[in-house]
Parts: structure tokens; sequence; C-alpha cells
């Protein structure tokens, strides 16, 4: 093979460094080079192909449009699919696979698969590409689902850039992308704005939520925490129009691949991603629900588990999960030596560091998982559980360290579930999957906060399809004083899914939230009957949040409520008071009222006539 792989580098010299600037080629970890592709292998079946047939641009198409990410001050990830055929790519490729489809006798190729595909990117300061700042080609075959990522580099800190992939040689073009980099770390910058994403499941209803934020353009960069797809299948394809596919549980590489592809489809989360960098982690349900390090509550790891989700290990099926994630998520990997490692900072100018964590899939201990929950109550309190693993834990206490000695404002961390307190009923019923059922990572993270004295912290949380905004309280006896905020050390500011949830009624919810305040002093806002997103503006002096609701994701709509403003003002560490102005559209405040206004239907303006959809579950 070696000799052969030589003489198509000969031949080919341009083209087979192109090869290479495909990242999804790479493995993201050197500690599972099976997720990767024998890239000399594939450049050299490709050569032989091409020999043969080159692709005619008619047809092929960009199937789902283009997206970005992980912005540096420098570079960010483009991303973009050029296929023949929307179907995603059946094979299950390894390392192995690819090696398969070779006979080393008779050195041809015995099951050739579809010919490379070459494309070029552009990118430029304006629309029209008269600057073109960053150009390059890379090639896509059907071992990588046809997915193309490449990292366009010499870009000029906090600066938006437009780029275009089209096939080379051709005039065939993908849609026209926008994306933004970072500051520099030491840029002061006034302001930034951030919209915060989780949960977002296809049969639920329409995204509607991610289209918004495109819509009215008033922030920078969108972050997304996870439960970007869901693995269960509903619905019939054909009859119904948000069926999933593939129809059922998904397990193998293709119907990760499918599921994921499928979600790329809504038009509303195709206009995020084609205008707005994006910053993702996954949470449980890009690989399975309620996942932890060993499994998760839909597959033991047990041979009985392993026969019923038709011979998929738990370990396949999370190298089969990433894979598709990495393929498809415009992302980094930042550490190719660190394990399926996703947690990553970014260092936003002097205004705030952006820490990412994963508190699900890298080394979690035991979670919930339907049958165990007693036990997990048992346990939530032990010394040695981790959400994090020891490796990642010290990592994130490092970054919250150099970021306050590096004078960063605010510290923000995107994590998956909801940090603080919420006792459930009133008499100590706790989630054990969110961080209550890691008390000991919990309280390590408060005793690093408070021993450094590190303050401006935001957290940030997804998974529970609700909204909950509380003071950051490590409660020891009753130290925290919940009508000024005193003793509290940053904000959480947790929101509800894109579509996800159960139906409810607002009578229901808002009964549901005014329960819940009065069970947990520092929870100041509950909300759980609209689907939605918030927004975050971050500058020196203060942050802004603010929430808004869907009324209704059974319909593809461009309708929102403003549901609940806040603000946090630098060195306070708690909710400036009165909380929310003292009063929200929905929910239960810990202080405050409740002003619904009736809003009327309006599809210009977006305003809706809300005590109209009372009782209506917005569900598709
Ligand atoms: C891929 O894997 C799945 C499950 O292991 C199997 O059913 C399918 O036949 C495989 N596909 C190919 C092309 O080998
Ligand atoms: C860009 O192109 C559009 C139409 O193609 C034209 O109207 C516009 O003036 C151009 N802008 C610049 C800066 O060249
Ligand atoms: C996992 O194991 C528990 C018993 O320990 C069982 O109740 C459950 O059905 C199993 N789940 C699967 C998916 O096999
Ligand atoms: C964590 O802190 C809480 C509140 O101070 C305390 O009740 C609990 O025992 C602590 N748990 C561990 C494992 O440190
Ligand atoms: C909370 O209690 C722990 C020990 O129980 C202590 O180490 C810590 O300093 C206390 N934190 C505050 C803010 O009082
Ligand atoms: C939040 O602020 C926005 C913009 O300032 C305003 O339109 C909206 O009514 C506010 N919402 C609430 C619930 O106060
Ligand atoms: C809200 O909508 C209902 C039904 O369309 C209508 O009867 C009512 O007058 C509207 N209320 C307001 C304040 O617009
Ligand atoms: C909103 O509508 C309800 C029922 O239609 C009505 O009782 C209430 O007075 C209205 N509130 C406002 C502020 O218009």
């Amino acid at each position: 093979m070696q000799p052969l792989a030589l003489a198509a580098i000969a031949l080919l010299p341009a083209a087979f460094a192109t090869w290479d600037g495909n990242l999804n080629y790479h493995s993201p970890s050197r500690r599972h080079p099976s997720l990767g592709i024998d890239v000399p292998l594939v450049a050299k079946r490709g050569l032989e192909l091409q020999k043969r047939e080159t692709w005619d641009p008619a047809k092929l198409e960009f199937t789902h449009s283009v997206a970005s990410g992980d912005p540096y001050p420098n570079s960010v990830i483009l991303w973009t699919r050029i296929s023949p055929s929307v179907e995603n790519d059946k094979s299950n490729v390894t390392v192995e696979g690819a090696v398969s489809l070779y006979n080393h006798d008779t050195e041809v190729y015995i099951k050739a698969s579809p010919n490379p595909i070459c494309v070029e990117y552009r990118v430029s300061i304006d629309k029209n590409f008269t600057k073109v700042v960053d150009k390059g080609t890379a090639y896509t075959t059907s071992d990588i689902d046809y997915t193309v990522k490449v990292e366009a580099k010499n870009l000029q800190p906090f600066t938006t850039y437009y780029y275009q992939f089209n096939v080379c040689g051709s005039t065939k073009s993908s849609p026209l992308g926008r994306t933004k980099t970072s500051p520099a770390a030491n840029d002061d910058v006034s302001k930034i704005g951030i919209a915060v994403y989780s949960c977002s499941n296809y049969p639920n209803g329409y995204f509607n939520a991610y289209g918004n934020s495109a819509r009215k353009d008033n922030v920078d960069y969108v972050i997304h925490l996870g439960d970007y797809i869901y693995e269960t299948g509903k619905g019939k394809l054909g009859t119904d129009p948000r069926a999933t596919n593939p129809k059922g549980t998904i397990f193998t590489l293709y119907d990760y691949r499918t599921r994921i592809a499928q979600h790329r489809t809504d038009k509303d989360l195709s206009l995020s991603h084609q205008n707005f960098p994006w910053i993702p982690v996954w949470d449980d349900h890009e690989v399975s629900n309620n996942g932890y390090r060993d499994g998760a509550s839909g597959l033991n790891n047990t041979e009985a588990s392993f026969l019923k989700a038709g011979r998929v290990s738990v370990d396949q099926r999370k190298m089969n999960a990433v894979r598709a994630y990495f393929e498809w998520m415009p992302i980094r990997q930042v550490d190719m030596d660190d394990n399926l490692r996703i947690w990553r900072n970014f260092q936003m100018g002097k205004l705030f560091d952006l820490i990412m964590l994963d508190t699900r899939n890298y080394d979690r201990s035991i979670t919930t998982l339907n049958d165990n929950d007693a036990y997990i109550a048992m346990l939530a309190n032990d010394a040695g559980r981790t959400l994090m693993g020891s490796h990642q834990e010290n990592w994130f206490y490092n970054q919250l360290s150099k970021s306050s000695e590096r004078g960063a404002t605010w510290r923000i961390i995107g994590n998956q579930i909801v940090f603080s307190r919420i006792d459930n009923n009133g008499k100590g019923s706790f989630n054990g999957d969110a961080w209550d059922g890691y008390q000991a990572n919990k309280n390590r993270t408060f005793k690093h906060l408070y021993d450094n004295k590190i303050g401006n912290n935001i957290m940030l949380a997804g998974d529970s399809h609700a909204n909950w905004v509380s003071d950051l309280v490590w409660l020891n006896g009753s130290n925290y004083d919940s009508s000024t905020g005193a003793n509290s050390i940053g904000v959480e500011f947790a929101g509800t899914a894109v579509t996800s949830g159960n139906p409810i009624t607002i009578a229901g919810a808002n009964k549901k939230s005014k329960s819940l305040v009065e069970d947990n002093a520092e929870l100041q806002w509950s909300e759980r009957y609209y689907r939605g997103y918030y927004e975050l503006q971050i500058s020196k002096d203060k942050i802004d949040a603010s929430y808004f609701g869907s009324p209704t994701v059974a319909t593809r709509n461009p309708l929102e409520i403003p549901l609940a403003n806040f603000t946090v003002k630098a060195g306070d560490n708690h909710l400036t008071r009165p909380v929310a102005g003292g009063a929200v559209q929905a929910g239960a405040l810990q202080k405050g009222s409740l002003k619904q206004t009736n809003l009327t239907l309006n599809t210009e303006t977006g305003k809706w006539n809300v005590t109209k959809i009372d009782g209506m579950f917005l569900s598709y």
C-alpha cells in the first residue's frame, strides 16, 4: 500500500493535500482511531476512480446548506454537505471496512464506492467576495457521509465574514453563509450577544425558536447545550410531516447520520446555522436518554440489552453517535489525545470566558435509569461521585481560576443539566440526573469559587424543558437572603426546550411554578409552559437576559412572546432586584407578579393573543 500511496502523492500533490483539509477524515480522538478514515487509502481509491469518471456537477447537491462554528480569533470551522443524493451513507466504515474495499492480491477495488467530490471554498468580508481572505479545496466521499468540514484561517478577530462552497471548477454553489470570529483574548469588546438553545425534538414540533434569533439578528453567536437530536422514533413517515427518520430508535452509524440529517432539514435550524457560528455541546440524547459513562436508560451494559438493541453494544453505539456528531456539527476537536472530548473553552476578549462542559458522556458516574431512582437518591451525596471525571473537573477549576486571573469580567459556563438545588415537591425530592444527583461535584465547584474568591459566574443549563432562573447558592443553612441575593456567587440561567416536553396548560404550568418557587428560596423564576430560548447581552457592566416563548410549535411560524427580562450587574453575583422588574408574562416569580398582557395575533409584527392559546398544547 505504501508505494502506491506515494505514487498517488506524486501524481496529484495538490489533490492529496485536500484530503487532509477535510477534517472529517480524521478521528476526533487518537484513542479511537476507528472513528477516522485511512486517508492514503481513500486518496488512492479516489485517484483510480477519477481516472474512470468525474462527477457531473448537475448530479450533485448541497443537500443541507452550510454551517459554521467554534470561532477562534483567527479561524473558524466551516461545514457543508455535497452529495449525489439526500440519502445518508449506509456503510459502517471503519479503517478495517475501508481496507476491505481493496483487494490486495489484484490491487483492484472490489466494491468501489462513488467517486470523490471536490469542493472549493472562499471566505470574504463582503457578500460579493471582492475581498477574499481565505480559500481552499477539499474532497469528500461516502466514507464520511459526503460531509465537508474545513478550518477557514487568516481571519481577523471579532469580524463578520461571508463564505461559500462550490463544486471545483463549476458554478454549482452552496447557499451563502455568514460567520464571525471571536475577539482576541486581550481585546476590549463592549458587548457580545449570545442565543442559548437546547432540546430540539423533531417530532414534537417546528424549530421556530432557532429561526427567530436569525430573523431578529441581534446576537453574535449561538450556544447549544445539547439534545440537538433525539434517539427515539415517533410518527409515520409519509403521513406525518414530522415523523422521525429512521422510524424507530437509532443505533447504527447510518441511523445517527440519518437522524441528524433530518433535523437539519428544518428550515429554521438551517437558517440559524447559515447565519451564526455555533458553539455546541452534546447532552444525553445525542447518544441515548440518561446516558452516563457506561450506559443509558435504554441500553444496559449487559448481554440481554445488547441482543435487544440489535447487537449494538453501549460502546459501539456511542462511537456511532460520536462519529455522526463530529461529521455533522461544525466543531473542532481540541485535544486528540483526550478520549471523546468535547469540553473546551473560548476566551471572548476581556469580557468573558465561555467554558463548555460535558457532564454527560465523558466520565459521568451512574445516573437514574428508570428503575434505580431510590439507589441514586441514596448515592447523591456520596463523595466519590463525579459528573465530569477528574480530568475534566480539574481542567474546569483551572479554567475558572485562569479566567479570573487574566481579568476577564465574566465566567460563563455552558453546561447541560440544571445546577441549582431544586426540591421538586417541597419534601426533598431531587432530580438525580441533574447536579442534585452529584452533590460532591457541586460542592467542589462552589468551594473552588468561594476559596478563590471567583465572582461573576453565570451558569447556563438546558436539558429540563423548562425555564429556571436562580441565584447561585451553596445552601449552608440559611446564609442566603432571597430578597436581596446576599451570599450568592453568581446566577444560573436555565432554558426551556426548542420543542421537547409534555402537554401542559398555562394555568397548570403556572401553578406548578408557584409551588416550586415557594419550595426553593434561590429559585427566583420558574416557567414551564412555553417552548423557546433565551438571549444574553453581555457587557462589562451588566448582563441582560431575555427569555422568549414560542406561542406554538405546531406550525412553522416566526412568532414569539417576550416572557421575562433579567439583569445581573458586574460584581453583584446575584440577580438585580426587583427580579425581572417585578413582573413576568408567564410562570412564577419568587417576589413579583404575573402580568399577562393580552397580545393579538399579528403575523407581521409577531404579536400574539395569549389568552387565546391558554390550554392548547404547542406540540405538533
Ligand atoms: C451496519 O451495521 C448495522 C448494524 O450493525 C447492520 O445492520 C448493517 O447491515 C451494516 N451495514 C453494512 C453496509 O455493513
Ligand atoms: C454586490 O452585488 C450586488 C448585486 O449583485 C450589487 O448590487 C452591489 O452593489 C455589490 N456590492 C459591492 C460592494 O460590490
Ligand atoms: C436494564 O436492566 C434493568 C434491570 O437491572 C431492567 O429492568 C431493564 O429493563 C433493562 N433495560 C434494558 C434496555 O435492557
Ligand atoms: C455538599 O454541601 C451540602 C450543603 O452544604 C451538604 O449538605 C452536603 O453534605 C455536602 N456534600 C458533600 C458530599 O460534600
Ligand atoms: C459551606 O460549608 C462547607 C463545609 O460544610 C464549608 O467548607 C464552606 O466554606 C461553606 N461555604 C459557605 C459559603 O459558607
Ligand atoms: C422585556 O424587554 C423587552 C424589550 O425591552 C420588552 O419588549 C418586553 O415587554 C419585556 N418583557 C417583559 C415580560 O417584561
Ligand atoms: C383574544 O382572542 C380571542 C379569540 O380570538 C378574542 O375573542 C379576544 O377578544 C382577544 N383578546 C384580545 C385582548 O385581543
Ligand atoms: C385579558 O383578557 C382577559 C380575558 O379575555 C380579560 O379578562 C383581561 O381583562 C384582559 N387583560 C388585559 C390587560 O387586557
